[in-house]
Formats: structure tokens, sequence, C-alpha cells
């Protein structure tokens, strides 16, 4: 069979082919080349943050024309995609973790990383007030912080600053959130809802407590029908359906989770065929949904809802994760005080199309932060990152030629003639557990929306292609395979 023959010539041939990338990539990822100096010559771009916005237009950023500094109180970039998945063990905490060390040290030219959050800015001066967070545990909540010790505060020059600090956990004031609930928006927040899980479940299994007291703890409650909202709860039920049944057999069948929304319905954003099909999965999986209804306070062990009726009443939970969206940083609220005419909008930087601070000079903002017309997107600021970084890069070279002359050039006058960023959907995609996604997809100038099996092997394959790096795509789906052959691990941490 000559042609058999030659099939397997060529499966082995790629093979080797694609072995020997594979191998060349690993080498050269722990064997990163040696990089130049820091240049006096060149300008500073400083970039605060390490989200998906500026770790984009860190990844992308041609370090030749430019000194890099980059500053953010988290030496990683997470793929907050998958953060509900690592609440329950689906996924490892560090499989969504890339240190932006690793990344910075790939760069042609040495960039400096500062694990500190930058608290102020003069914009006059062109300088930051930067706080060091080295041995700091919260990152989040900075009005809860003690005041910084003075030798910890440092100052920092820049000549162009790219914001990309993201947004903060919005809690809309309700009292009691900040102490009793949990959030889902960082790596630690995914660690402590794990520990408050299992900590509850195990409480829950002692013989002398009553069975109220049993069915309080075994009441997990999400706050919040967004997207985030949404991916927990199916996440959690896949956790009691896979995992706790086996493990726990005689409470398992008593755990109940409740999702809590304000709004007539939950993922207000999508579609209305994938809306239905989401409540009526969650309806199968004995999910509760209650739709028009606000949460008014959390207390320890129960929370206040008022109903459509306008009614209150007090629900007793075992744990309650927040999940309601995001708000403004205070550095950004930071950047608005200095431009109180123009930077009137307290959810974020209004920026220009050329993302420009409006008001502001030589800074530009992106992501989350900046209120550019688009949702608040990982795509979004992804895409945004990848524009600034392209032009930047265009930029920096006139830049380079024009000071070898011995002239000056704008940058962020010069950027103007540059084209706008616009953003291109590549659709949603959300998996609402028991193995089901569901995707909302602009296809040939329609919106084509999918859910069920299929989708979760598309949603599945799409964050494998979308995950940082090589290494970050091995660890999730070796994470998987895990998980599928040994299930989830339930012990506490
Ligand atoms: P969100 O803003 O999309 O949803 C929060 C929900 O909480 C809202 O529906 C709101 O009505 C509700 N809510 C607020 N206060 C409440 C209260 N006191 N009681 C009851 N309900 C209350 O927030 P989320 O899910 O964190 O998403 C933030 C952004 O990130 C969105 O733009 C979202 O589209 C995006 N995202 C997208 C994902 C995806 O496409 N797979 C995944 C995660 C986030």
């Amino acid at each position: 069979f000559p042609r058999l023959r030659k099939i397997k010539r060529v499966i082995i041939g790629s093979a080797l082919v694609g072995g020997t990338y594979l191998g060349w990539l690993m080498y050269r990822n722990r064997n990163p080349a040696e990089q130049l100096p820091y240049d006096p010559n060149k300008k500073t771009i400083v970039i605060l943050g390490t989200g998906w916005g500026s770790t984009t237009v860190l990844k992308n950023l041609d370090t030749e024309n430019y000194n890099v500094v980059v500053v953010s109180p988290r030496n990683y970039f997470l793929f907050t995609p998958l953060l509900p998945s690592c609440t329950v063990g689906t996924i490892e905490n560090r499989s969504i973790m890339e240190s932006v060390r690793q990344l910075a040290r790939h760069k042609q030219r040495t960039v400096t990383f500062y694990e500190a959050e930058c608290t102020n800015i003069d914009a006059d001066s062109k300088e930051l007030t930067i706080e060091r967070r080295t041995h700091s545990d919260d990152l989040q909540v900075s009005n809860e912080r003690p005041p910084t010790a003075p030798e910890d505060i440092v100052k920092l020059k820049y000549d162009y600053l790219v914001v990309g600090v993201g947004g903060t956990v919005n809690t809309f004031g309700t009292p009691g959130v900040e102490e009793h609930a949990c959030f889902l928006k960082e790596m630690r927040d995914a660690r402590k809802i794990r520990r408050r899980l299992m900590d509850a479940v195990e409480s829950a299994s002692f013989d002398d407590i009553s069975e109220e007291e049993r069915d309080r703890l075994l009441h997990m409650v999400v706050v919040g029908g967004g997207p985030t909202g949404i991916e927990y709860a199916g996440e959690l039920h896949d956790f009691l359906t896979d995992d706790l049944s086996q493990w726990y057999p005689s409470l398992a069948h008593r755990v109940r989770i409740t999702l809590v929304e304000a709004l007539p319905n939950v993922l207000p954003a999508f579609d209305k065929k994938l809306i239905d099909y989401t409540q009526s999965t969650f309806s199968e999986n004995k999910i509760t949904i209650l739709t028009h209804t606000m949460v008014k306070e959390v207390k320890d062990k129960s929370f206040v809802v008022q109903n459509a009726d306008g009614s209150r009443s007090e629900i007793p939970y075992g744990l309650l994760v927040w999940a309601t969206g995001i708000k403004a940083q205070p550095i950004v609220n930071r950047i608005r005080e200095q431009y109180p005419q123009v930077q009137t909008n307290g959810r974020g930087l209004l920026v220009d199309e050329h993302l420009r601070v409006k008001g502001a000079k030589d800074i530009w903002a992106l992501g989350d932060c900046a209120l550019s017309g688009y949702a608040p997107l990982a795509q979004v600021a992804s895409q945004q990152g990848k524009w600034l970084a392209r032009r930047l890069n265009n930029l920096g070279s006139v830049a380079s030629q024009q000071s070898r002359e011995g002239k000056e050039f704008d940058i962020f006058a010069a950027i103007e003639e540059e084209k706008p960023f616009k953003y291109s959907s590549q659709g949603s995609l959300a998996y609402i557990g028991s193995e089901k996604a569901i995707a909302d997809l602009p296809l040939f100038n329609r919106n084509i929306t999918a859910g069920g099996l299929a989708t979760f092997w598309f949603w599945k394959s799409a964050y494998l292609n979308e995950l940082f790096s090589l290494r970050n795509s091995t660890l999730v789906a070796s994470d998987w395979i895990k998980r599928f052959f040994f299930g989830r691990d339930i012990s506490r941490e």
C-alpha cells in the first residue's frame, strides 16, 4: 500500500518538525537571550497594571525604542475567564497565572518591574507616587489598609504613561458585603471561596448541630446574574454533583445553590434564547434563580433581600459570593481629579478614540478603567493593548530617528494621524455547568447563538487558544485531563 506508506511518512515528518519546534520554544522559554540595558537617551514608558490591557501592551511593545517600567501590586497576569474553575479545583490556581517577570525577561531591552501600587500622579511634573506592596497580602481594598510606612513610598518619573489598572469590586455600598461576602476578582478570592466552601461542608458534617444550622451551612448563594455569577454557580454545581456527592453522600443532597439577581433576568447582555437556555439548564440542575430580588444587607450568617413586591426577607447562608460588577480604582479617581473639567464620569477615565485620557498630556488608558464606549471585557482590553503597542512601536521608530537628528517628536500628538482604535467583537462565551456552555458569536454579519455540549468543547478550545503562554495552555489541558481521571481535590486549601 504505497499510499499508506506515504501518509505514514507525512505523519512522522510532521511530528518530527512539530516536536523540534516545540523543543525550541521550550528551550527559548528557559534560556532567554541577553537584553539591552536601560538607555538614558530613550523615553520611558510606565505601564500601570498587569491585567489584560497592560500585559498585552507589554507583550507587543517593541522595547528597542523605549525604556519600559511596569508597576503593579500583582507580579503576574491572571487569566480571569477561568477563575471560577479555580474556586472548586477544576483548574489549579497556578495554571492560569503567568509571571510578569517571565514576560519582561523575554523583551529586547531590560524591563523594570515594581511590585507596588500607584497611589498618586503629578501630571505637571510627570511624577508618580508608588507604594511598595511586597509584604502586603491585601492588594485590593485600599481604604481598609493601615497607612503605608514612609520608607515604602517611592517617586517615579515617566515620559509616557499607560494606565491599565482595571476596576475594583463594586459593593454599591451594601452594608456587610466587605466583611462577610467573598468576591471573585483575584486569585486570593478564589482561594478564600474554596476555604469557606470546604469549611461550610466540614462544619455541616458534625452530628451535634441542629438540622436548621446544617441547612444554613449548606446554602451556597451567588449575588449577581452576570457572566461571573453564572459561571461560578455552574462550576459549583459540577463540584457538587461530580465530587461532593461521592465524598459526602449524606450531605450532598442537602446542598442548595441560589443565584440572586436584581434585574428581571440573568445575563442581560446575552441573546434572549441563551438567557432562556441558561435559566432552564439551571432549573434542571436545581439551582434556584431569584430574579427581581436585590440584596440589601449581608450579615455573618444571613442576608436581607428586597423582593419584587417591595417586601423584605432574611435568608440564612453558609457561603455568599458577591459578583455584581466593578467600579473605578482609587488611582483612577486621583487622575480624574487633575482634570475636573473634562473627566466628569465617576466610572472611569474618559478617553478619545486614540485611547488618550481626555484633558491629559502623554497619558493613555485602556481596559476596564477606560471609558472608551465599549463594555468592560477582556477582549476589548486585549485588543486595545495590541492597538496601542503597535502605534507606540511605529511612532517610537520615528521619534528615535528624529532624536538622532536633534529634533523633538511628540508621540502623543502624532498618534492622532493613526487609524483610531475600533473594537472587533469575537463574541461572548460563558460556561453554565454540567458540560454546557453558551455562545453568542458574530458570523457573516449575523449573530449566531449556540448552547450545549458542542459549545462547551468550543469554549474549552477557545480558552486553551487564548491562554497567554504555552506553559499555561499545557497546565490547563493537563488539569482538565487530571480532573477527568481523578476528580477534583476536596482538601480545604
Ligand atoms: P455584571 O455587571 O455583568 O453583572 C452583575 C449583576 O449583578 C447585574 O446583572 C446586576 O443587576 C446584579 N446586581 C447588582 N447589585 C445587586 C444586588 N444588590 N442584588 C442582586 N443583584 C445585583 O458583572 P460581572 O458578571 O462581574 O461582569 C463584569 C463584566 O465582565 C461584564 O461586562 C461582563 O460581560 C464581563 N464578563 C464577561 C464574561 C464572559 O463573557 N464570559 C465573564 C466574566 C465577566
